[in-house]
């Protein structure tokens, strides 16, 4: 069953390259998110029960599991096994997702991903103690739960980051209802703009080798002006709590600060959603390249044209900030700053 086949309009595609991100509601049917529930409930820990919310706690240290295949610690269940399972794979190469990653990057552009491949995990850590790195992949990244986890998180502080794995489009589907501040993807508006032009690579960022005896340096090194960037955002941007209902879900550019929401609900909700990268072909020539005055330079013919007025009632529907509300117009590849 495919829902909402309708192209992305104007002012959604002005939105997306002004704020580095969409929400699209109802985009999933709710066969599609029940299947892929089921599967992953078929890995749940023996003491969390889908019919008792009353367990719907951070997983006891006793069936914690660094497993990159099935992760399970603290408020985090993340499901990779079955990344590259059918199920999961259709959600998003099919319509309407599909159809409008294609609008975005180009038709006939994206790296299909491989119904039985080898899932996200396969390979491991991207370094000891790192994390999994989602490039290392052949299906999606998987069905990432967030418990509530209300006691240890209460008045901890937003922080975000952005991916240091190369890709285009990332999107975020809910399976299943997520109320406010119950786990939902949290967005920095804009900050796709200022972060893109801080990095040597305009999709990758510098890695440091791990050697075992020399253990003091690993994983991924952060340009000086990323950092001070990062806390310019932090301090001057409102975040954006993308929740919703099951079957909704939210583009990201690659660039956007961004991270996993803190699950504070009450009465208790899991946050369940499957994550994907959209990439495409030419990824291995255009990682090369350091940042582009125009930022859009790998996206379609269509993006790159795009500079539509965005109805205030439109921006409301995308929670954007009030006080974001004005930015950005008329600069919609705006470089950074
Ligand atoms: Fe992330």
């Amino acid at each position: 069953m495919t829902l909402d086949p309708t192209p992305l309009a104007a002012h959604e595609i002005s939105f997306f390259k002004r704020h580095g991100y969409l929400i699209k509601r109802r985009a999933i049917d709710r066969a599609r998110c029940d299947r892929a529930l089921d599967r992953m409930w078929e890995s749940a820990p023996a003491s969390i029960r889908r019919d008792d919310p009353e367990t719907w706690r951070p997983v006891p240290a006793s069936e914690a599991s660094d497993d990159p295949l099935l992760t399970l610690g603290g408020s985090r269940w993340q499901l990779r096994a079955a990344g590259t399972e059918a199920a999961l794979v259709d959600i998003v190469w099919n319509a309407p997702l599909k159809g409008w990653a294609e609008q975005l990057l180009g038709a006939g552009s994206l790296r299909p991903p491989r119904v039985g491949g080898q899932p996200m995990g396969s390979w491991g850590a991207a370094w000891p103690g790192g994390p999994v790195d989602p490039q290392l992949g052949e299906g999606v990244r998987g069905i990432y739960a967030t418990l509530p986890e209300r006691e240890a998180l209460a008045g901890a502080g937003d922080h975000l980051h952005t991916d240091g794995h190369p890709f285009h489009l990332g999107v975020v589907c809910l399976l299943s209802d997520c109320p406010a501040d119950s786990g939902a993807f949290r967005v920095w508006p804009g900050s796709h703009r200022r972060f893109y032009p801080l990095f040597q690579l305009q999709y990758d960022q510098a890695r440091a080798p791990y050697y075992p005896h020399l253990p003091s340096l690993k994983g991924i090194l952060y340009p000086p002006a990323y950092l001070e960037e990062v806390g310019k955002v932090e301090a001057d941007t409102p975040s954006v709590d993308c929740h919703g209902a099951a079957g909704d879900v939210v583009f990201w550019h690659h660039r956007l600060g961004h991270m996993a929401g803190r699950n504070l609900s009450d009465p208790p909700h899991i946050r369940q959603a499957l994550l994907y990268d959209f990439c495409k072909t030419d990824l291995d020539q255009t990682r090369l390249d350091p940042p582009q005055a125009d930022m859009w330079r790998d996206w379609s013919e269509e993006v790159r044209t795009t500079d539509a007025d965005i109805p205030p009632q439109f921006a409301a529907e995308q929670m954007l900030p009030l006080p974001l509300l004005g930015h950005g117009a008329g600069i919609p590849g705006a470089r950074g700053g």
